[in-house]
């Protein structure tokens, strides 16, 4: 069943698939919400299309944006998307995911100033709005990488994460290292103000460091066991972000909601729910996030790319074959926004992962708001593949098919190369190269690129 692949002509077609799986997907017949401007708090968002966090294993070896940075930011900026959420900026060294992954410091903010006013100035240019700036703050944790070589820092030892990915209880954190990091993610807020950039997430997705700690049931001491020790770090880091908040920058956090794996070793789980979502505490957390913190907005995610990547990001081909068809990973990852967005209306809802649904797309996203399932979508692999998918929706009507990402996989490869991303298939000139490279290295060393 997973080995079909996408090959609907019509949304109908797409539809009647869904339903023979069990389940329909929001849809609208025109996409004129998807025009509709957006306030949350202070911030406020031209649209309702906006770009989720792509990282670019691109940077200087001081973590600087290059010239490719720099090439896919503006590209995104002129695209017409009201929202920027940039990728996982590291905010210290021994958390980078690779020698080249962004990583903002006192020493290259001029660089980073310089970016923010160049991607804010193509948006402003070709579509009369600058896009809002989101900056992405993470730690890596257990995908540690500097010098791409790994050096996991993990919250707990995960027998299913640690078959890919060796550690042992030498990885594991003290509770003074993740205490002194309650600070760093105050410095990365007040650097990405500095910045220029309109908010600082407090990233805690994916299996980073932050949201490995949402499912350290079985740690001891002040950041395991108990919900409020679990999310300790989060919230103590978006207060100490939040010193620097005004009315031109904003705190918020990209929040995975369901990591894809039984209780005890994933969050959004409970005792005996098995693989079945149970979003109590997710959405205690958003509660909490929206009405004890004071955040406006928050995007909501699944899954851990590198290892039940098929929740992340629904895909046709990819390290591994899934038992499930990739419409059930959009059904589960939208069902479940929808069901914090539900309890928790007033907190302003990103949603995430629309990328699989092709053309179909912008149909979905327009459904999804109508339903008041999110207030707004961020497109990751699309961005890559057709950076100005925003204006092709908002000013022609619908997302061209010759643009789409077809979900080859490629990007991801590409990343855990740690070569310069992009869109293989779309953008050829400047990611072919860098692919050849990467199968080169794979020829070479195939015990690195194993699935
Ligand atoms: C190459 C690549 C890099 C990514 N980098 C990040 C990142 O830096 N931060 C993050 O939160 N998610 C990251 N993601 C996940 C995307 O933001 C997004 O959640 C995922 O691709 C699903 O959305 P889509 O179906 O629209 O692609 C990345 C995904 C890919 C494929």
């Amino acid at each position: 069943m997973a080995h079909e692949k996408f090959h609907y002509k019509t949304w109908e077609q797409l539809q009647e698939r869904a339903s023979e799986l069990g389940f329909t997907l929001p849809a609208a017949r025109d996409m004129s919400v998807l025009e509709q401007p957006l306030a949350a708090g202070n911030a406020r968002f031209a649209n309702r299309l906006g770009i989720a966090p792509m990282e670019g294993a691109d940077s200087t070896p001081d973590g600087a944006p290059s010239e490719y940075t720099v090439r896919r930011y503006v590209r995104e900026a002129e695209g017409g998307s009201a929202l920027i959420w940039f990728e996982a900026i590291s905010i210290v060294e021994e958390g980078r995911s690779s020698a080249t992954q962004l990583l903002l410091s006192q020493e290259n903010l001029d660089c980073y100033k310089k970016l923010v006013e160049q991607v804010k100035e193509a948006g402003l240019k070709a579509n009369g709005y600058a896009p809002y700036l989101v900056m992405q703050a993470n730690h890596s944790g257990r995908y540690s990488n500097p010098g791409n070589k790994p050096a996991p820092l993990i919250a707990y030892r995960h027998p299913e994460l640690e078959q890919y990915r060796a550690a042992d209880d030498n990885c594991i954190v003290s509770d003074d290292y993740l205490k002194g990091l309650e600070e760093k993610f105050g410095e990365a807020a007040y650097l990405a103000k500095q910045a220029g950039f309109d908010a600082v997430d407090i990233k805690s997705c994916h299996g980073y460091l932050l949201a490995e700690l949402t499912s350290a049931y079985h740690r001891p001491g002040q950041y395991g066991g108990s919900y409020e020790n679990r999310t300790r770090l989060l919230k103590n880091g978006i207060l100490a972000a939040k010193a620097y908040e005004d009315k031109d920058f904003a705190v918020t956090s990209r929040l995975g909601i369901y990591d894809g794996y039984a209780w005890p070793y994933g969050f959004g789980v409970s005792e005996g729910s098995g693989l079945v979502p149970d979003l109590a505490e997710p959405i205690r957390l958003v509660r909490e996030m929206h009405e004890g913190l004071g955040l406006a907005f928050v995007d909501l995610t699944m899954g851990n790319p590198y290892a039940t990547t098929h929740v992340t990001r629904p895909y046709d081909m990819g390290k591994y074959v899934p038992d499930e068809h990739p419409l059930e990973g959009i059904h589960r990852m939208i069902q479940g926004i929808g069901a914090v967005k539900k309890a928790v209306p007033d907190m302003v809802i990103w949603a995430s992962a629309p990328t699989y649904l092709r053309q179909f797309a912008d149909l979905y996203t327009a459904g999804a708001v109508e339903e008041g399932l999110c207030d707004g979508m961020l497109f990751g692999r699309m961005a890559f593949a057709d950076p100005t998918f925003a204006n092709e929706i908002i000013k022609d009507g619908r997302i061209d098919p010759q643009h789409v990402c077809l979900t080859c996989g490629k990007c991801g490869d590409l990343i855990r190369a740690h070569k310069p991303t992009g869109c293989v298939v779309r953008d050829p000139q400047t990611f072919l190269p860098f692919y050849k490279e990467f199968l080169e290295i794979k020829k070479s060393q195939p015990a690195n690129f194993r699935g």
